[in-house]
């Protein structure tokens, strides 16, 4: 009985997942998974499961990337390819490039939650946000971090941006640069590591707005 019932269980979700999915499009909504169904998925493989199959399906930028070993033995013509298709989707927050609040962005880049893989369960649930930037950044003085991405201490210093300049069109403009890199690093990037938060819809853009202001804000720990 006990396993009639949690077959019950374990089907409901995966009608919850098919339903999320054919509603949005896109999924974005995902029902997590039981670290025993996790498992089992590892086994089957993803393409066999509703939840999951869509995320095989590979995107025009990517189709581009997968064709080269590397970055460096892709010819300019693709690099442009995929910095156009990176750069063309980007949305900025409804009233333009502002200053977001850096302690916001401060628990978002600390956060390992939203759009990932990990043994407790997937979460694609868009109120379970973070960037988890520390697995593959340093960023404050003296936080662990990754290092398969540059480090990121004192990164609004090297943009010279101080409580002086912080206003003028010049900042403003190096805000939507690092904004563009966040929201999509393929725009900047192409093909990068780097996962594309805004794009997948794992961050919105204030989210990335506040991530900005925490790397770049004078006030921030990060340039302390
Ligand atoms: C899976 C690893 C990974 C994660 C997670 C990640 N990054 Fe990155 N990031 C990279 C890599 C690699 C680069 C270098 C770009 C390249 O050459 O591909 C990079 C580049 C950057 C840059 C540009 C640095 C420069 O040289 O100007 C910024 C800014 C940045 N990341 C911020 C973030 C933030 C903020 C987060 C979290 C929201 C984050 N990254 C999460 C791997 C990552």
């Amino acid at each position: 009985m006990k396993r009639i019932v949690g077959l019950m269980i374990v089907s409901g979700i995966l009608i919850g997942g098919v339903v999320a999915q054919e509603k949005g499009g896109k999924v974005k909504k995902q029902e997590s998974v039981r670290q025993e169904e996790v498992r089992e998925l590892m086994k089957s493989g993803f393409s066999n499961d509703p939840r999951f199959a869509w995320k095989l399906n590979q995107d025009e930028a990517q189709k581009i990337c997968s064709q080269y070993p590397s970055r460096e033995s892709m010819p300019a013509s693709a690099i442009q390819k995929v910095i156009e298709l990176s750069t063309s989707g980007i949305n900025y927050p409804q009233w333009g490039i502002y200053w977001g609040d850096w302690k916001e962005g401060k628990k978002l880049v600390e956060s390992p939650r939203g759009g990932r893989f990990a043994s407790y369960g997937f979460s694609d649930n868009p109120a379970d946000k973070g960037g988890n930037c520390y697995a593959c950044h340093l960023i404050e003085k003296g936080m662990p971090g990754g290092t398969m991405g540059p480090n990121l201490y004192q990164y609004g210093k090297r943009w010279n941006i101080t409580k002086e300049n912080m206003n003028s069109p010049e900042t403003i403009e190096k805000l939507r640069i690092v904004y563009n890199i966040i929201y999509n690093s393929w725009s900047a990037f192409p093909c990068s590591s780097m996962p594309r938060f805004g794009y997948h819809g794992s961050l919105s853009p204030n989210d990335v707005a506040n991530i900005v202001a925490f790397l770049l804000h004078p006030e921030s720990p990060v340039n302390k």
